[in-house]
Formats: structure tokens, sequence, C-alpha cells
């Protein structure tokens, strides 16, 4: 069932400009090549999906709409059901039309994909409509990565101040902030997520495609987010060139597109596995990593667990024409429909989609909203209170909509 909703008061644009908040640094982690106009609505299609994404996703549109109005900003925000469940209702994964909406869409925010029928997850049946079986909700992650040439995955890895870490069912303080902060860039359009599984003698087998053209705009993209930062103009590629042909082309892509275009950045190199050992020991050597596909997938995860866990991590799917907004933890099933989900990913990811609006759009008022639900969050952490079961404990938690409820009251003090 698809609704529409138009929150915002209506605004003009002589109204517009916004002061710009200077406690903290521009987020800079989006960016867009294509500079437009501000516009007086903004289209946004909500894609909740499944399990905990349709909580979280409700958490970030409330703070959304609570944006909307402080800063007097137009969205119309179209939500659409989708993912397993509708799957296993419907053997579609969303209505006839949804990915027409997602093309005319200014931005998508995404809960997250992924359905269990008794215990087991849902997957898309022969010819229903892939040839092959794919996860149910395939449309909505991999097929807009794809189709909408999503090919940056953005995931930053920052850690926020009084966020404990989750260690041997303890929290406690670990890493330390301004010690993890760095961004992830994922490829998403190839390597091992081309959807395709060829049956062979002995089993099956699923190609790893790695291309110049995908491999040269996100590595692009990675190297243009470190000249922005400025921290310590450095870019590492991850991969697992010692033994993958095609991830050895990632990297010579990397070096010559590095050497030829970015003299100032210094390149800098790491296998996928022992990346994940010094991710975690030493997280203050990063600055931009880019990393193809299922490097990057996991990496980021594993990156989550030194800023707080998966509760926290975000992901923005960047294109130049596109953009779609995602936290990066997954549907959860065994959480689902407890109101227990921790929304700040979610509603982190509707803070980087106002940033990444708001440069793209060169309008201030979102780049203001954007820089106010960060300091409402970092606020909220900073306090320790008002937190989800992952970074307090069972006994102090408080319920996914009461933590989305004391986003909204910090963002509405901090107001416009
Ligand atoms: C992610 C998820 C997806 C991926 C799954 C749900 C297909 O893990 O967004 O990181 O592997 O890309
Ligand atoms: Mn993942």
């Amino acid at each position: 069932m698809a609704q529409t909703s138009v929150c915002g008061p209506h605004y003009t644009q002589t109204k517009v400009c916004a002061t710009r908040l200077s406690i903290l640094p521009r987020l800079a982690y989006s960016h867009s090549f294509i500079i437009t106009m501000p516009k007086e609505t903004y289209d946004i299609v909500a894609l909740p999906g499944d399990g905990i994404g349709v909580e979280v996703l409700n958490q970030a549109l409330r703070v959304l709409r609570a944006a909307g109005e402080l800063f007097q900003i137009n969205f119309r925000v179209d939500e659409i059901e989708c993912g397993g469940h509708y799957y296993a209702e419907h053997e579609m994964e969303w209505p006839e039309g949804s990915f027409e909406k997602c093309k005319a869409a200014d931005a998508i925010l995404l809960g997250a994909v992924g359905h269990e029928v008794n215990g087991k997850t849902v997957f898309t049946k022969p010819g229903k409509p892939y040839p092959e079986p794919q996860l149910a909700g395939y449309a909505q992650v991999i097929l807009n990565r794809r189709e909408l040439n999503l090919y940056a995955n953005v995931r930053p890895v920052k850690l926020y101040a009084g966020v404990k870490h989750k260690i041997h069912g303890e929290l406690k303080q670990v890493w330390e902030p301004g010690k993890v902060d760095y961004v992830v860039i994922r490829e998403n359009t190839e390597d091992a997520y081309t959807g395709e599984t060829n049956d062979i003698e002995d089993g099956r087998m699923t190609p790893i495609k790695i291309t110049r053209r995908a491999t040269e705009r996100v590595v692009r993209y990675a190297f243009n987010l470190a000249r922005r930062r400025n921290k310590l103009m450095k870019v590492t590629c991850v991969d697992k060139s010692n033994i993958i042909g095609a991830h050895r082309f990632f990297r010579e892509v990397f070096r010559e597109i590095g050497a030829s275009e970015f003299p100032d950045i210094k390149l800098d190199y790491a296998y996928v596995d022992a990346f994940c050992q010094w991710q975690i020991r030493n997280p203050e050597w990063y600055d931009v990593v880019v990393a193809p596909n299922l490097a990057g997938d996991i990496i980021s995860d594993n990156g989550a667990t030194t800023a707080g866990g998966l509760g926290l991590a975000v992901g923005g799917n960047i294109g130049d024409e596109h953009a779609m907004f995602e936290p990066i933890h997954g549907s959860a099933p065994k959480h689902a429909g407890k109101d227990k989900a921790n929304p700040l990913a979610a509603i982190l990811s509707a803070q980087m989609m106002l940033d990444w609006l708001g440069t793209r759009h060169s309008d201030d008022r979102l780049i203001t909203a954007a820089e106010k639900i960060e300091a409402a969050v970092a606020e909220l952490l900073a306090e320790g209170k008002t937190l989800t079961y992952d970074l307090i404990g069972e006994e102090k938690a408080s319920k996914c909509s009461e933590v989305g409820a004391a986003v909204e009251e910090k963002l509405r003090r901090l107001g416009s």
C-alpha cells in the first residue's frame, strides 16, 4: 500500500537561507558532482522493507518531518511497502511502478530487507521475477544500487563521544572518539554481486566481476572525498588482490587514477583479511578506504564494532543522479515487532540524505537541518540516558520509539 504525505510548511524561495551552524565541522561524507538550485518540494521515496527496517524508518521519518517544520522545507514522502514479507504475500517485491518512483525521487530512504518464514530466509522463486532465486528484497537493495548507478556506498565509521562498546557482553568504552573517524567507500554495483550463479559439474559458481568503468568512478569518489576531508590525505585500497585476479585489476585502476589525477593523495594498500585486524587495532590509521563490493560489505560491518555497533552504522548509496540512504544493520527478524531496535542508524541515514540533498541543491536549509540532527544525536549519545539495549543494556533500555522521540525533542530544542 502506498501512501503520500507532505510534511513541512510551504515556502517561497525568497525565504531561504538559514544561518549555518558552526559547532560541528561540515560532514561532507557525501558529495554530489551535479549542483542545482534549491527545490520547493523534495520528493522522498521511503522503503521500509522488512523486520526492524519498518520500525527504525518510522523514527527516521518522524525526525525528517520535524526537520521539515523547523527549517521550512517541504518533503513529499511516498512510502512503498516492499521487501521479503511483501514477496511472501504477493510473489512480487513491491507494487508495479515502484522502481520508476524511486527513479523519479530526489532521494530514497530504505529501512532493511530480509524476511523469514519458519526461521528460513525468503528467496524469490525461479522466474518470479528473476531467472535465479534471489534474496526477496533484491529489487530494493541490489537492483536500486545497480540500475540507478548508485556506485559509491559511503559508510562512515565514526565514534561519537559517550558511546560504549559491547564486548564480552559488557558495555565499556574501548576505542576513543577522534581515533575512530574514517569512511569506507564500497563499490556498489559489481564484484560478487552480479546476481549470477552457474551450475558446474560438482556444484555452483558465482563470478566476481570488476570493470574499469565501475572502478574508476568509485576510486575517484574516494580520492575526492579524501581531498574534501583534508585529514590524512590518504586513501587505502582494501581487496584480496593477492588471490583474486579481478581484484588485482581493481587495485591497478586505483593506483593509476591515484597517481595520474590525485598526486596530492597518499596511496595505501591492504589485503582485506589483514585489514580486518588493523581496523580494530588501529582505526586511527585510516581516513578514506575504498574496496570492491563484498570486501566493502564486510569491513563496514567490522568497522561498526569500533563505532558502537551496527545500531549506529549508516550507509549512503550515492551516484551522480540518484541516491539511497539506509542503516546498514539489516532487518534482524528476531528483534522485529518489539519496538526495541536502535533507530539512530536510520535517523543518521536521513541526516546523511539531507546533507547530500543540501549539497546537491545548494540548499542551506537542508545542510543546517543535517548538522542539527547530527548535533541532536551526538547530544543524546553523550548524555547516555535514552538509548536502546545495544548501547545501554537491557535493564536501562529505552524503546525504539522513545529514542526517536528523544532525538526529535532535542532537535526542536536546538531549533532553527
Ligand atoms: C548491506 C547488506 C546487503 C548487502 C544485503 C541485505 C544484500 O548486507 O547493505 O550491507 O550485502 O549489500
Ligand atoms: Mn552488509
